[in-house]
């Protein structure tokens, strides 16, 4: 089960952006922090989110070229703001009616735009409105529109689902499901019962029968026993031992985060010059996990993205690994977008109960060694990326000059090789930094970049000075006679 949601997710953060690209449409919003639910079977679910609305505190301040990780408690952009702000674009999930408990005498909130329930994390809890992604020209469009009770029934089933949109239902049952799999231990999962039965079976059950009440039940039924344990410590303690999110998670976590702040700003990101230094085009998640084994990215590297777009890489190394994480971007409308995300991504892993590690941006030029600290992180960087595909000669030919200072065993991962492949040291060629870098070639397979779905080639290059030694002997030798 685990694995279809991680794929699933994965391809949606791999659709996140292409040069040409589509790319989910929602609009970013001010957090409300909502934390206690109460029980359904007492009031009803407006009445519950009236009473679990909570103060939000203050959120953190990002300076207009760096921005950092701090130690301030940030807000969450939560899942109902977002829909909220396009709500246009959604229409009521639960349109079936209560058809399981004939004896019930809830109303039943069948068609109610404003439908909606929190979900118990192990850190903080989020507000969910349980509607569904429609397309902008499906047949109706506003249920607003309609007054009569079967007229919006009719309108919310005639409306075709928008799979590209972000999904609050779909967000809500992952993230349960990342709880319930990455949190608890077996026994602590037997209290929510698996796919065929108890809690984790009536999630899906009355999701899929369309069914509010059970739905809404089955979540709260899920906040109690989450609620239990974290009041036991056991959340914290089983956070402490996973250390960092699996790929799986990190995955879902950095989904929600673009979800709630680069999709609403997606069309912004197309404003790349064409054939540029700046074309746009990302490394997918599936790649950047090769990445991390390939160069045993660990806590205690320090990484750093020449030309980081929106941030994507450095903040799936950052979850991964824990490790000191950079990223450089000249255009300012991706490097807003990354640090709009450092600071989602911040709340987001406290609500996870992961550690954020310590995660820079900046606004600039990699090229700019004068006037960017940058430079100084470059020269203790253990694991660079390059994503120079669409670099041109005189970009690639300056950045392999400031390998040069790099340290010994440094690893450049690049996208066109630095080094040609008919470089030989000798005694002309000796001093180019084309010789200290022994180059190793790997194939890529499909869906690995946002550019093309076919495979290509990546380079890992590592600064390794051993070969020079015999021509600086020589030097020496010489400079003696
Ligand atoms: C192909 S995108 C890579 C994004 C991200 N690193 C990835 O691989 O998913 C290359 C990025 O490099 C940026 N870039 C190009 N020249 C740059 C420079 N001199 N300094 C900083 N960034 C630069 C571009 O604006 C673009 O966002």
């Amino acid at each position: 089960m685990n694995t279809a949601i991680a794929c699933t997710e994965e391809k949606h953060l791999s659709k996140r952006m292409d040069t040409n690209g589509k790319a989910a449409t929602t609009t970013t919003a001010i957090k409300r922090r909502l934390s206690k639910s109460n029980d359904l079977t007492t009031t009803t679910p407006e009445k519950r989110l009236r009473e679990d609305n909570n103060k939000s505190n203050g959120s953190k301040k990002v300076s207009s070229t760096v921005a950092t990780v701090t130690k301030q408690k940030p807000k969450m952009i939560t899942s109902d703001r977002i829909v909220r702000a396009s709500q246009s674009r959604y229409r009521p999930y639960f349109v079936a009616e209560n058809s399981e408990n004939s004896n019930d005498s809830r109303a039943s909130p069948v068609g109610d735009p404003n439908l909606q329930t929190i979900l118990e994390y192990p850190g903080d809890n989020e507000n969910f409105l349980l509607l569904r992604p429609v397309l902008k020209n499906s047949s109706s469009t506003s249920n607003n529109s309609s007054n009569s009770h079967n007229h919006k029934t009719l309108q919310a089933v005639d409306d075709v689902e928008d799979k590209d949109e972000y999904n609050p239902i779909t967000d809500l049952i992952r993230s349960a499901y990342f709880i319930y799999e990455c949190y608890l231990t077996p026994e602590q999962q037997d209290l929510l019962g698996d796919d065929s039965h108890g809690i984790m079976r009536n999630l899906n059950k009355h999701r899929n029968r369309r069914n509010a009440n059970g739905f809404i039940e089955a979540v709260h039924d899920f906040n109690r026993v989450i609620r239990d344990l974290k009041a036991k410590g056991e959340l914290s303690k089983n956070a402490k031992a996973m250390r960092h999110p699996s790929y799986d998670l990190a995955c879902h976590i950095l989904y929600q985060v673009y979800s709630r702040t680069v999709a609403p700003q997606a069309d912004a990101l197309n404003n790349y010059q064409a054939f540029s230094n700046n074309v746009y085009g990302e490394i997918n998640p599936i790649l950047v996990k090769e990445f991390i084994s390939k160069t045993k990215l660990n806590s205690h590297s320090v990484f750093m993205d020449m030309g980081c777009g929106i941030g994507n890489v450095v903040l799936q190394v950052a979850a991964q690994t824990g490790c000191e994480a950079y990223g450089i971007e000249i255009m300012e409308v991706p490097c807003k977008c990354a640090k709009r995300q450092l600071k989602e991504y911040a709340a987001r892993m406290k609500a996870w109960r992961l550690p954020t590690g310590k995660i820079h941006f900046r606004h600039g030029d990699f090229l700019d060694v004068g006037s960017s600290d940058m430079y100084q992180t470059l020269k203790r960087a253990t694991v660079l990326l390059v994503n120079n595909y669409a670099f041109d000669w005189e970009t690639n030919h300056s950045l392999a000059q400031l390998f040069l200072d790099l340290n010994e065993g440094t690893k450049i991962i690049s996208l066109k090789s630095f080094v040609p492949k008919t470089h030989k040291i000798n005694q002309r060629t000796f001093h180019m930094p084309e010789s200290i870098l022994r180059v190793e070639e790997f194939e890529y397979f499909s869906e690995a970049v946002s550019w093309t779905n076919n495979g290509g080639t990546y380079y890992i290059a590592t600064v390794d000075r051993s070969r020079l030694k015999p021509f600086y002997e020589g030097m020496y030798r010489s400079s003696q006679r």
